[in-house]
């Protein structure tokens, strides 16, 4: 039963006999799409100061390490559903400059299967999560990108790929069929029905060559979409056994009021909507289980996640017939303190449901509804959005999450009604120690966070890192690229006698402790 809270305060009970489930590191995936500058003159720019012998950017890559992304899906997103995947291999004097439908530009293909792989190793082998198009293509096409994958050798696909440099196979575990497929902005997008059946048969298919395969199948394309419910429903039913996660996509904004203000409040719970979105995707998995009588487990791969001002100018197509720009300016959002907040809390809200949801991805990694930023030839920075995300990341990885026990207050909100204040979660790490990651959603007011740590924790030290800023709008940009940054949070307290800890949580503002 939830404890008594007085307004502005806050408290979370650390007990570690209750474990939710361990962390599974694949939740600090990401995605790189060719879309807009993420891959040119973002992850890739020959000729940039920093580039390597691969074209790879130096200081992107250093960047990604410092964020601690893990598996990273790749190509797409909307761009895959018109991609021929073999027109991103072989000599790159020869590949194809194609349309891309999704976002009106021209793919020069400089960059593909194989440098993704190789860009990977250089930014310390993270696992690839590679989308088949189910847009434009089918099972053949899906079967021929696997046998050149994953297949050793002795084929004409694999020889392909080994003539093209690459004598191992890439050995791809993880495999999203296809992208958003209910979404009528997706090129070739489909009824539940077509798409259930569709991705049931490639699923065989792909198991036939490759039987321990992890598939990703599509779930609506977002919690608000009108399929939403019966998507899942239909194309669980046709494919439960065949697949191992089915896909949640989620993109949060402040929406304009008639006074042309924006809704904070609801924005700032944008948490309850995913924990919502969480649920439900879950009873439908549940009850797909129960009706087939399976034993099978399918987990939750939420592969598209951030927050996107998705109807401001900066995510508008180019238009007309003769204008198809090379990696133009496209989804280039810079961040406030205020959706670091937010995102800090999603990503709360994620470990929160470490049982069900068992690889995530950012969207996306650079430029594109970014963490990173860069300028072509230019430096590359971190956005507010960064440091949640390292910060989680660091202490996080390798740990199992504690069932939260938490009271505090609530607020009324347009969107989502009464909603909680603070939002938080616990983590035993790997190596013993116990971090606590929180959000005070409040725009005025300060929290009084108390937590009581696990009996026999014995905790010398704790270090709190906050997120805030008096100006909700403050952002890094390239002319003042660390104006946020994160600042130790001198209010933080620790009686080792009790197990308890103090810390004063700022309104809007996202908080790491770390008891050691
Ligand atoms: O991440 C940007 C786009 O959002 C992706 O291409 C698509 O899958 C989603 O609608």
């Amino acid at each position: 039963m939830a404890q008594e809270v007085t307004a502005n305060k806050a408290r979370l009970v650390v007990d570690d006999a209750f474990e939710v489930a361990p962390v599974n590191n694949r939740l600090f995936g990401s995605f790189v799409e060719h879309l807009g500058r993420c891959v040119y003159t973002g992850i890739y720019e020959p000729g940039h100061p920093t580039a390597d012998e691969d074209g790879f950017r130096q200081d992107v890559i250093d960047l990604v390490r410092e964020l601690g992304a893990t598996t990273i899906r790749y190509p797409g997103g909307n761009f895959m559903s018109g991609y021929r995947w073999e027109d991103g291999v072989g000599p790159k004097g020869q590949r194809p400059r194609r349309l891309d439908l999704a976002w009106h530009s021209t793919e020069t293909n400089e960059f593909g299967l194989h440098e993704m792989v190789k860009w990977l190793d250089k930014c310390g082998g993270n696992e690839l999560m590679e989308a088949a198009n189910l847009g434009t293509r089918g099972l053949q096409e899906a079967l021929d990108l696997l046998e050149y994958s994953n297949i050793p050798g002795g084929t004409a696909l694999s020889e392909q790929r080994r003539a093209n440099g690459a004598d191992k196979p890439f050995d791809i575990r993880m495999w999203c069929l296809g992208n958003e497929m209910d979404g009528p902005w997706q090129i070739g997008h489909k009824s539940a029905e077509d798409y259930g059946t569709l991705a049931a048969s490639v699923a065989a298919g792909m198991r036939m060559m490759d039987p321990d395969l992890e598939l990703v199948v599509c779930g609506s394309s977002s919690h608000e979409m009108d399929t939403f419910g019966r998507w899942e429903e239909t194309v669980l039913e046709k494919t439960y056994e065949a697949v191992n996660f089915i896909s949640c996509h989620a993109y949060y904004f402040p929406a304009l009021k008639e006074d042309g203000t924006r809704d904070m409040g609801s924005f700032l719970a944008s948490g309850v909507d995913m924990d919502g979105f969480i649920n439900d995707v879950a009873a439908a998995i549940d009850a797909t289980k129960a009706r087939l009588k399976s034993k099978h487990e399918v987990y939750i791969s939420f592969d598209e996640w951030n927050v996107w001002y998705q109807h401001d100018e900066p995510s508008r197509n180019p238009e007309g017939i003769g204008n198809w720009p090379v990696a133009p300016r496209l989804l280039e959002d810079l961040y406030s303190v205020a959706d670091a907040v937010v995102f800090g809390d999603l990503m709360i809200t994620l470990l929160k449901n470490a049982d069900r949801v068992h690889a995530a991805s950012l969207a996306q990694l650079v430029n594109v509804i970014a963490p990173i930023m860069t300028e072509p030839n230019g430096p590359a920075w971190r956005q507010t959005t960064f440091y949640p995300f390292a910060v989680t990341a660091e202490y996080a990885k390798g740990g199992t999450v504690l069932e939260p026990k938490l009271a505090s207050g609530t607020y009324d909100t347009a969107k989502y009604g009464e909603v909680p204040v603070v939002n938080s979660v616990a983590v035993r790490g790997a190596d013993g120690t116990v971090s606590v990651f929180v959000v005070n959603r409040s725009l005025d007011a300060e929290q009084d966070f108390e937590i009581k740590l696990p009996e026999g924790l014995f905790a010398k030290t704790v270090t709190a890192q906050t997120l805030h800023d008096d100006d909700l709008l403050a952002k890094n940009t390239l002319d003042n690229q660390n104006r946020v940054v994160l600042h130790d949070n001198d209010t933080a307290s620790l009686d080792g006698e009790t197990g308890t800890a103090h810390v004063v949580l700022p309104p809007v503002s996202w908080t790491a402790l770390h008891f050691a």
